[in-house]
């Protein structure tokens, strides 16, 4: 597994169920990278998206503890053990978690990599992306040239886990 984040300086993520900031260069970025792969989210972080509808030309799994909950064109799980059942058929590389707090908070350890769009600036936030840079086993692979939209200041970061947690398949799902 893998995750994608864009935080602000005090990694916060997200204010009132919605992004702090929209910076076309990451959006792209973000589309680039998981285009065609599984994208693993929260009910809440499908609910923030346009029309709350999956994304497209994605595989789409989104993690709700209501078992009446259906969406269309995306997968329901209803605990990580279900979820990593789900995905254990496909490359670790190409399953990427892409919020929220809660759901980054439960897979951060099973991530192998984080490519983090760090935004110079404090928004006002409710939601937050653990603080890897205080994690020993996280390391900082890579670091875009700084760039800058609409006077905000960005830099894509790419951090590897040097202690990458292995899924538990033996835990019977339902
Ligand atoms: N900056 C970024 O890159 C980025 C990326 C994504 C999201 N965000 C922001 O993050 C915020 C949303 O984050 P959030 O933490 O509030 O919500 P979230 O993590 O997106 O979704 C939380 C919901 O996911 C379900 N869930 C989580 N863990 C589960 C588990 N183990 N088993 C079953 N269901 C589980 C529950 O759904 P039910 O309530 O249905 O049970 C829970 O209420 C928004 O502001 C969004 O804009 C930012």
């Amino acid at each position: 597994m893998q995750a994608i984040v864009a935080v602000d300086e005090s990694w916060g993520i997200g204010y009132n169920n919605n992004l702090l900031f929209s910076i076309p260069e990451d959006i792209r970025y973000f589309t680039d990278f998981t285009r065609h792969k599984v994208v693993v989210m929260g009910r809440r972080t499908l609910n923030s998206l346009p029309g709350s509808k999956p994304l497209k030309d994605r595989i789409n799994i989104v993690m709700s503890n209501d078992k009446s909950f259906k969406t269309d064109s995306a997968t329901v799980c209803f605990s990580v053990e279900r979820l990593f059942y789900e995905i254990k058929d496909y490359n670790p590389n190409d399953v990427i978690v892409i919020g929220g707090q809660t759901v980054y908070e439960q897979l951060i350890d099973y991530c192998s990599a984080a490519h983090v769009t760090k935004v110079k600036k404090t928004g006002k936030a409710d939601r937050f992306f653990p603080n890897i840079d205080l994690l020993e086993n996280w390391k900082v692979k890579s670091v875009s040239e700084e760039k800058e939209y609409n006077n905000i200041k960005y830099a894509f970061y790419v951090y590897c886990n040097e202690n990458t947690k292995q899924p538990d398949l033996t835990t019977e799902v339902s």
